[in-house]
């Protein structure tokens, strides 16, 4: 992105997996590696941001000029963001669990002599990006959302737009190769109220600074 295109504006980006605990060994997680989020985040950087990054476990070093904050869970993740905030921008790449498990087992889960089955309850995780977005003393000016589909990528992001009164969706393809999760390359489309943006499939960090330069474009609308 274009230096000074986000010049003095104060910029959230939140990043990777979050790991919901089962016990001391095990976790649920997902495959996000956090690249798309970090690239945004350094991307902001380069065009003025302050920016925070919010980081699931990842193995990436913090790009330059960032402020980074790690958590593991997705409840940490959304204390992390709240306590990040006020700030103009929001952006959320990171791959959110929808669900944890009821309760966390102090002591290993042990396989148990009947049956082959063993069943976990899992409870909704907060919507960060739902909460911030209908948040009023948040200051945002824009906030933008990330939708991993595998089909009907459009109508999906669409809906996610709406539901969740975004002002910019991103969606990309999950699923394919040389798209998505842990790739270094993605291929995304932007929609907002009144329009839609497809990005030339590519690198993520080529993809970041379009990001970033539409979210600059949006901004000025
Ligand atoms: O990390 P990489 O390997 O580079 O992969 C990048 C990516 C595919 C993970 C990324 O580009 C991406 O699409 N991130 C969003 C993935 C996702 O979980 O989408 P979703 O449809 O479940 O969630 C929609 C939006 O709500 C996202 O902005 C998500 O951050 C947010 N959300 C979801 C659940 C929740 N409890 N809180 C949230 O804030």
């Amino acid at each position: 992105a274009g230096p000074g295109l986000l010049q003095g504006l104060r910029v959230i980006v939140t990043a990777g997996p979050t790991y919901e605990d089962l016990d001391p060994v095990r976790y649920l997680g997902n495959r996000s590696s956090g690249k798309m989020g970090f690239a945004v985040a350094a991307s902001a950087a380069r065009a003025g941001a302050e920016g925070v990054l919010v980081a699931g476990p990842v193995q990436l070093p913090t790009p330059p000029g960032v402020q980074r904050v790690d958590v593991r869970s997705a409840v940490q993740m959304r204390q992390a963001v709240m306590e990040a905030l006020p700030a103009d921008v929001y952006i959320g790449a990171a791959a959110v669990a929808d669900y944890t498990p009821r309760s966390f087992s102090p002591s290993k889960i042990k396989k148990t002599g009947a049956g082959q089955t063993l069943t976990v309850e899992l409870v909704r995780t907060p919507d960060i990006l739902s909460e911030v977005a209908s948040r009023e003393d948040a200051g945002l000016k824009l906030v933008v959302g990330f939708a991993a589909e595998t089909d009907d990528v459009a109508g999906y992001a669409r809906q996610k737009l709406a539901a969740k009164r975004l002002d910019l969706i991103v969606a990309n393809r999950v699923g394919v190769p040389g798209s998505g999760f842990e790739s270094d390359d993605n291929a995304m489309t932007a929609y907002w109220n009144g329009g839609e943006r497809e990005f030339p499939p590519g690198p993520k960090v080529r993809l970041a600074d379009d990001l970033v330069a539409l979210i600059a474009e949006r901004m000025r609308a």
